[in-house]
């Protein structure tokens, strides 16, 4: 079989393009969707400061991890551990990566379809003078009748892969350039209004005063397994989107960047949300529905809601589809690099693939209801096994990989472009991906599978 042309290999063309397209992957529905939701579910402030924590301590050495595998090798996932380190079972954990972007996007892309549904329902002022009652009804009966949430899913999928087909420069690069600022522009105007509500101050109060009698072992660990998610940390995005970054390009502070960037829209979501929340007397623990009930239910209440609450779910579009074109991309490298099929037919075979599985799994959440594990139908199984497994084992190898096999020096090379940077903490690294991080993964990953807690 004839082999790809790596020299001939699509890259990113500019620095702040870079910082652009991995931050939009990082910021997605888990920063807009679940890091709420989350928050409120485990105490507020007292799940922020952790949150902060383990961002800074855990979440930006893994990061460098991947990127460094990644820029190191130039590759996909797969081939990346494969050149590293030749005739070693390594590339199995750029394997998992591969298929754990599969299983991500078929469900990710079920509720990135419910964000164009609402997104729709917003322009045709679809909540107005709707109760509670009627809204969560609208939310169940659209899942129940099944042929929506495939069509916007579809959808979803189809712009996703049309970036995905135009190339790295100018696919991914071109739209996180114009996708992202218009992101951070909405989120702020959105928190300008939250702050403004009469008893708005509760709110943020509930966000930013810790209560540190609330802090129990399961806030630790979910904080810490939010923070894997919400940076995209241990499948082989990072490591796909480093393959991308040119040798000229600093890593370290590019890690930094990402990281805060991502964590900047976390808490705007919070502000966004909490205040809005407080203002009208909800339980800030409303769980995976906040953002598609409760919210929609504060938007029909207040002045000038039809305008917010359509800028709110253009948010959440755009949040997810900067996510979801770096989960394909990882499966289209692969498919590409690997296997050598052609890029543009490479990204219609994996975005149809992944668009079958997640119509099965938008369907189990609606007319095909079959419990296949447990009481998880296929949704939930899909939702569960990545983001419960693969996820936190992923980033468990990738830090050992980075900490013990790829080699004190060779790390030091990456990170510094062979000395031209001087690395800061260089030591505090290498102690966090040799130990710190591995016992911190592991504890997660034991957690989720319900042996520790
Ligand atoms: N980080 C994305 C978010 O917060 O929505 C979700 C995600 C993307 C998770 C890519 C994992 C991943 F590899």
């Amino acid at each position: 079989m004839a082999k790809f042309d790596f020299s001939n290999r699509d890259s990113f063309g500019s620095k702040i393009g870079i910082i652009a397209a991995a931050a939009g992957s990082a910021i997605g529905l888990g920063n807009i969707w679940r890091f709420p939701y989350v928050a409120g579910e485990n105490g507020g402030g007292a799940f922020l400061v952790i949150y902060l924590a383990f961002i800074i301590v855990i979440g930006i050495p893994v990061m460098l991890s991947e990127f460094t595998i990644g820029r190191r090798a130039q590759r996909n996932p797969f081939g990346a551990f494969r050149l590293l380190k030749p005739g070693q079972p390594w590339y199995l954990i750029g394997l998992m990566g591969i298929a754990a972007a599969f299983f991500i996007l078929a469900f990710y892309s079920t509720i990135a379809g419910w964000t164009l549904e609402y997104l729709y329902q917003s322009i045709a002022n679809g909540f107005s003078g709707k109760s509670p009652e009627e809204l969560t009804a609208m939310f169940n009966s659209f899942q129940a009748s099944g042929i929506w949430p495939v069509i916007w899913q579809v959808i979803f999928m189809f712009f996703t892969a049309f970036i995905i087909y135009r190339g790295v420069r100018n696919g991914i690069e071109k739209y996180a350039k114009i996708l992202m600022p218009l992101l951070l522009v909405l989120i702020i105007i959105i928190c300008i209004r939250s702050v403004t509500l009469p008893g708005a101050v509760d709110g943020l109060n509930f966000l930013f005063r810790p209560d540190f009698s609330k802090i129990t072992p399961k806030i630790i660990l979910e904080a810490l397994g939010q923070a894997f998610f919400s940076l995209s940390i241990g499948m082989g995005t990072l490591i796909t989107y480093g393959s991308y970054i040119g040798k000229k390009d600093n890593l370290n502070n590019t890690a930094i960047s990402v990281t805060a960037a991502d964590t900047f829209i976390a808490i705007l979501a919070g502000i966004a949300i909490f205040p809005a929340v407080f203002a009208f007397n909800i339980n800030p623990a409303e769980g995976e529905s906040l953002v598609f009930i409760t919210l929609p239910n504060i938007f029909q209440q207040m002045p000038g809601g039809y305008f917010w609450g359509l800028l709110f779910f253009l948010l959440l579009v755009i949040a997810a589809l900067t996510s979801t074109i770096s989960v394909l991309e990882v499966v289209v490298a692969f498919f590409s690099e690997e296997l050598n099929i052609n890029r543009k037919t490479a990204t219609i075979i994996a975005a149809i693939a992944i668009t079958i599985l997640g119509v099965c799994c938008t369907l189990s959440q609606g007319p095909l209801q079959n419990p296949l594990i447990g009481d998880k139908e296929l949704f939930g199984v899909l939702e569960w096994t990545s983001a419960n497994l693969l996820l936190p084992l992923g980033g468990f190898f990738i830090v050992i990989f980075v900490g013990w096999f790829l080699g004190k020096n060779n790390v030091r090379d990456e990170v510094s472009n062979s000395g031209k940077y001087r690395v800061r903490f260089f030591s505090f690294f290498m102690v966090i991906v040799r130990i710190l991080a591995p016992v911190a993964i592991a504890l997660v990953f034991l957690y989720q599978l319900g042996i520790l807690g």
